[in-house]
């Protein structure tokens, strides 16, 4: 963690249960088809494991690392659950990695890097541990992208709140967009920058985005943050509440963002020289 740097989300129930609904094979889609069977990776800011548990099913083993230990636990949990012998979990942040320089093929972090306020040290970080050649791939969304219907001013509000308290704990929201930059600057190369989008329209898809923030905003860490840095009162999370309420019970119910992807290649590997 580095300066005022504070985990926006925080660890509530209803945002666990919105994670584990992640899969590989959506959110490490971009990643996939460079995946190699015999590849060691490492999972920064693995979260309660969800995906990691779905890369080790196509890798020769996954190490997945969090800062917070209620998620490395849950994420040891999954693994066993789901009789995957081939992920392990450790505490640590990807900011001070507990591994040896060049040991992983493969380092991936799923929206991560924007609740970092040094998202370019993580990344350098991720190359120290990185074999020559290997590669890192980060897939985070961008808040600003996000567009809603039917369009309902409290919705709007939540947008400018979710910005305000983010900022204010050294993250960056529209971290998608920035994806290319920071991972350049972090002495990456030849990067394959792609995006994807993420819709909620369908009762189900409406129920987990709408319902976990109807929950989230007057209940998490977040509506903490809101209240205590002053960006909100009470009663404004409570009228986000049931504008997310309402919205997610709207058949007609619209939501969708852009998320950002890099997969790119630490340099250095030597040339092969045919004798
Ligand atoms: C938004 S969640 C994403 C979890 C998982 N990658 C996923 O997509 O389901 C971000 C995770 O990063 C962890 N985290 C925050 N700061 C971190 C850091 N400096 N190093 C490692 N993990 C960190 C949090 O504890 C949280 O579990």
């Amino acid at each position: 963690m580095t300066g005022t740097e504070r985990y926006t989300h925080g660890y509530h129930e209803v945002i666990l249960e919105f994670y584990r609904r992640r899969t590989a094979e959506v959110c490490a889609a971009f990643l996939l088809p460079r995946l190699e069977p015999d590849a060691a990776v490492l999972d920064m800011g693995c979260g309660p494991g969800t995906i990691t548990v779905g890369l080790a099913r196509r890798a020769r083993s996954v190490v997945g690392v969090d800062t917070s230990a209620e998620m490395v636990e849950a994420a040891r949990r999954r693994a066993r659950e789901e009789d995957v012998d081939n992920a392990s979990f450790e505490l640590g942040s990807a900011y001070d990695l507990p591994f040896e320089d060049d040991s992983y093929d493969v380092v991936y972090a799923h929206q991560l890097l924007q609740h970092l306020s040094d998202p370019v040290r993580a990344l350098r970080e991720a190359r120290r541990v990185l074999r020559p050649g290997g590669l890192v791939a980060v897939r985070d969304s961008d808040y600003q992208t996000m567009v809603h219907a039917p369009v309902e001013s409290a919705l709007k509000h939540w947008l400018r709140l979710y910005h305000e308290v983010a900022g204010a704990n050294g993250a960056e929201p529209d971290a998608g967009r920035f994806l290319p930059g920071w991972v350049r600057a972090a002495g990456f190369v030849d990067p394959v920058v792609t995006t994807s989008t993420t819709t909620y329209a369908d009762a189900a898809g409406r129920e987990l985005w709408g319902g976990m923030w109807a929950g989230r905003v007057t209940d998490s860490d977040f509506a903490d943050h809101a209240v205590e840095g002053g960006f909100a009162m009470r009663g404004d999370l409570v009228a986000i509440s049931a504008a997310f309420r309402r919205w997610a019970d709207n058949p007609s119910g619209f939501w969708a963002w852009l998320n950002g992807e890099v997969v790119a290649v630490k340099p250095g590997l030597s040339a092969v020289v045919d004798h």
